[in-house]
């Protein structure tokens, strides 16, 4: 079978090659890969920047935005053949720390949790892969063109429980949102926010592309005003912050409503520096009550939380969301940025239509 690989901390290793097909262990599901979606976190590893090959290899095989469909299925696992699934990404930490111990890996304490495709395990970059059925999520079939957009909702589905969560530490009534980055979090976490009966509002940088109309068709308002402009019009109750960018997280951080939450879910590249008013951000912090949370990754409970949404939500419009599907064996041209790209998408199938 045909698998996407990448030599982890080698800059430009992509490469894909011949792999031996897997067999499934006890308790695992095999499944024909339908596709895989690429991420900033992607990137990340094929620019040599992250990432970590399993113990004793060197290379790593890419992919944790999953869709497949279920050749073979345990009996008695809930799973047949020909259902749609997605992989879930993390595995707790051998410990197990407090967090993995209770399912919630996605917190996991000691930081020894692995991720396929990203960290120390496979991912679900292949034409064939296997799944623990306990980390397998089955999707309506309806789902088969979008799926794939699971793993991002579901990074999306725990930072509005994050946020749900911290809100409810007193009254919390919230009516205003703003979503900085206009990206498929970003996107995704608009139409969260919409699906919450909000009020939503996106700032993104382009005023051109899909993302504007994107935007507007979900009854979200799209801005390109300056980030600090934006924050003294809106005054969000909520900032769910997906750009990274640093002059965007602390405009965030200041400006919001009292009791205002803002939830970070942007990697940032290291090393940028920022002359900020710290003292004037700190005081509006205490003085507000607001709260600050970084949020990453998902747990299985995410996971079936974004099913629903991704289930609720238009097919169209998430199709939309999809602007190219590269056949894996062109995988380069998948990491190739073009203009108006929101989520690139590979397909796995090779006998299949990659329009
Ligand atoms: C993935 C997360 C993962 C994170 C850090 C993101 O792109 O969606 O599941 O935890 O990268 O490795």
């Amino acid at each position: 079978m045909r698998a996407l690989t990448v030599r982890p901390h080698v800059r430009n290793s992509l490469e894909v090659r011949d792999l031996p097909e897997p067999v499934p262990e006890e308790g695992q599901v095999l499944v024909d890969g339908l596709a895989v979606g690429v991420c900033g976190t992607d990137r990340e590893i094929v620019d040599g920047l992250y990432g970590w090959a399993p113990p004793g290899r060197d290379r790593l095989v890419l992919g944790h935005e999953s869709l497949g469909r279920v050749r073979q299925a345990p009996a008695g696992s809930g799973f047949s053949a020909g259902d749609l699934v997605v992989g879930v990404v993390r595995r707790p930490d051998p410990v197990p720390c407090g967090a993995c111990g209770r399912g919630e890996f996605d917190m996991c304490r000691n930081g020894q949790y692995t991720e396929r495709g990203i960290k120390e395990i496979d991912g679900y970059g292949s034409q064939t892969w296997c799944v623990e059925t306990a980390y397998a999520v089955k999707l309506d079939a309806r789902l088969e063109r979008v799926g794939v957009l699971l793993e991002p909702a579901s990074v999306v589905a725990k930072a509005w429980e994050q946020v749900e969560r911290i809100g409810g530490r007193s009254w919390f009534d919230p009516e205003r949102v703003l979503v900085t980055g206009a990206g498929p979090i970003g996107t995704l976490a608009a139409l969260l926010g919409v699906q919450r009966g909000l009020e939503v509002h996106v700032l993104d940088r382009v005023t051109e592309g899909p993302k504007p109309s994107l935007i507007e068709a979900l009854g979200a308002t799209y801005h390109t005003e300056d980030a600090d402009e934006v924050m003294r019009s809106l005054v969000p109750d909520i900032v769910i912050e997906a750009t990274g960018a640093a002059e965007v997280v602390f405009a965030a951080l200041s400006g919001n409503a009292r009791y205002g939450i803002v939830c970070l879910t942007g990697v940032s590249p290291v090393g940028r520096k920022l002359n900020v008013e710290a003292s004037s951000i700190n005081r509006e912090i205490v003085l507000e009550n607001d709260a600050v949370v970084g949020s990453v990754n998902a747990n299985l409970r995410h996971y079936q939380q974004a099913a629903e949404a991704l289930a609720q939500a238009d097919l169209a419009w998430l199709e939309r969301l999809i602007t190219r599907r590269v056949p894996l064996d062109r995988a380069d041209e998948a990491f190739t940025a073009h203009n108006d790209d929101m989520k690139v998408v590979l397909t796995l199938d090779l006998w299949g239509d990659p329009t």
